[in-house]
């Protein structure tokens, strides 16, 4: 065996990234809402390999979330309708935080609110916490206030981030964008001159079900959030284009990828369209090993093809 091929074969990818200043030991990020707070997950693998780890949306004060039917199973996806039940940022930051901080991975506070006022209180008590990052949900369309309320328009959407940059000083922020806006690219160059830091897309698709024997909406609050393989080639469109519309504006951050990601090959498309990093959700309520399945994977693929270093990944430079 010639040294060369000695080397190479020998030679470890690596998979590691930043995103605005943050180190990641790989790209692959638990979604919102998907992961619980990190223990449900120690039963099955070692949390401590993931990349990253985003809480469940917080806000200031505890929240019940929706009545009613709460997740729905379609053709490829889910419907759900959990509308933000969470346990309020202190007690996330006093129960929560101390257990996911000793992983290792990078956790991301998903930080949501009814109102602008309460979106920056949350901001305030997150930036003063161990959080790595703040991720920004202005895109949850399954809540009566708040929420993809501030992600439609490219207007209110800049007014919110300003608003949460200004107390956010020492944490990066990320902001996850709603696939329902009418121009996903407007909204996002508003929210990068107003100080986002990070991109992340896509939140779920405002859909609903109708049960034909009741003959009444199946959720409560009428409409819920379309995620999983089902929405994945349409997040993954929106990636591409919103990395053409950051490069045309002369205004690139991080793109953190995020729709129906369920195996190696889903995430590498990401990766491929100008996602430096991706999130899975509903595919890990499926088979709880899909990260860790996906990060094997794409080592394998980049050892396949003789790739050393994952941002070598994309097919946009
Ligand atoms: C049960 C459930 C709860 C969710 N909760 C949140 C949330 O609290 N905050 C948020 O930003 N996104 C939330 N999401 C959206 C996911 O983080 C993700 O953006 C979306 O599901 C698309 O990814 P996927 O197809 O891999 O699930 C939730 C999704 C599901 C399925």
């Amino acid at each position: 065996m010639s040294d060369a091929l000695f080397e190479t074969t020998e030679k470890k990818p690596d998979l590691s990234l930043k995103i605005a200043g943050v180190h990641f030991r790989n790209p692959v990020i638990a979604a919102s809402g998907t992961f619980g707070c990190g223990k449900e997950y120690a039963p099955f693998f070692d949390i401590s390999l993931l990349g990253g780890i985003c809480s469940k949306g917080l806000t200031i004060t505890p929240r019940p979330g929706n009545t009613g039917i709460r997740i729905w199973e379609t053709p490829s996806g889910l419907l759900n309708s959990i509308g933000l039940e969470n346990p309020g940022i202190p007690v996330f930051l006093e129960r929560d935080l101390p257990y996911l901080k000793q992983s290792g991975a990078v956790i991301i506070a998903n930080l949501s609110g009814a109102e602008s006022s309460e979106y920056i209180r949350g901001a305030e008590l997150l930036n003063e916490s161990s959080v790595d990052m703040i991720e920004l949900n202005i895109s949850c369309p399954n809540v009566k206030a708040g929420g993809m309320a501030f992600g439609l328009d490219p207007g209110t959407a800049a007014a919110l981030v300003a608003a949460v940059r200004r107390v956010c000083v020492s944490k990066p922020l990320i902001v996850k964008l709603s696939p329902n806006a009418p121009s996903i690219g407007t909204v996002a160059l508003a929210c990068i001159r107003a100080g986002a830091d990070a991109l992340s897309l896509v939140n779920s698709f405002k859909a609903m079900a109708i049960d034909v024997t009741n003959k009444k909406p199946v959720f409560d609050f009428t409409t819920s959030g379309l995620s999983g393989p089902a929405i994945k080639p349409i997040a993954l469109r929106m990636v591409w284009e919103l990395y053409d519309t950051l490069k045309e504006s002369n205004m690139q951050v991080p793109i953190i990828g995020i729709g129906g990601i369920s195996c190696a090959n889903d995430a590498l498309e990401f990766l491929m369209a100008g996602a430096c990093a991706v999130q899975v959700g509903s595919a890990t309520l499926v088979n709880p090993y899909t990260m860790t399945d996906i990060i094997s994977g794409i080592i394998q693929y980049m050892q396949n093809n003789g790739i050393f270093q994952i941002g070598k990944i994309s097919i946009r430079n």
